[in-house]
């Protein structure tokens, strides 16, 4: 099983979601975040120096998914989260030991 944790714009967040449901996700979670990546929280510069860093408002969706389901996952939230400009967001992806799903006791990906 691997988690995937995307940083994505809150305004991509309905196109993301869709796009995993209709692929077939079972499950996520969603965490409200504050973020900065390489332009340090900055959309626009005075006289090409900025002195501040600003956390900006980000949405986190965390899924534990199949192996098998991980590449096309990982499509899917990359195109649906895209605009092309800077701040799209960023994806990380880790490995899971261990799922159990609470009121059947299923464990491994047939929890998930
Ligand atoms: N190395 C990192 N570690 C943890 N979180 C990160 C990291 N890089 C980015 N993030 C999170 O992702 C959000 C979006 O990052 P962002 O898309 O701006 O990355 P970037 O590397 O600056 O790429 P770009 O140049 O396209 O803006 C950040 O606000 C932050 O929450
Ligand atoms: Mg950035």
């Amino acid at each position: 099983m691997k988690r995937i944790e995307a940083v994505v714009r809150p305004e991509k967040l309905q196109d993301v979601k869709n796009a995993l449901v209709n692929i077939g996700a079972t499950g996520m979670t969603l965490e409200d975040v504050r973020g900065f990546g390489r332009q340090k929280g900055q959309t626009s510069t005075y006289r090409g120096i900025s002195y501040t860093v600003e956390f900006l408002t980000k949405k986190r969706l965390v899924l534990v998914v199949p192996d098998d389901q991980l590449d096309l996952i990982l499509q899917t939230v990359t195109s649906a989260a895209a605009t092309g400009t800077i701040g799209d967001g960023k994806i990380f992806v880790s490995s899971v030991e261990e799922a159990i799903r609470i009121r059947t006791g299923e464990t491994g990906e047939p929890a998930l």
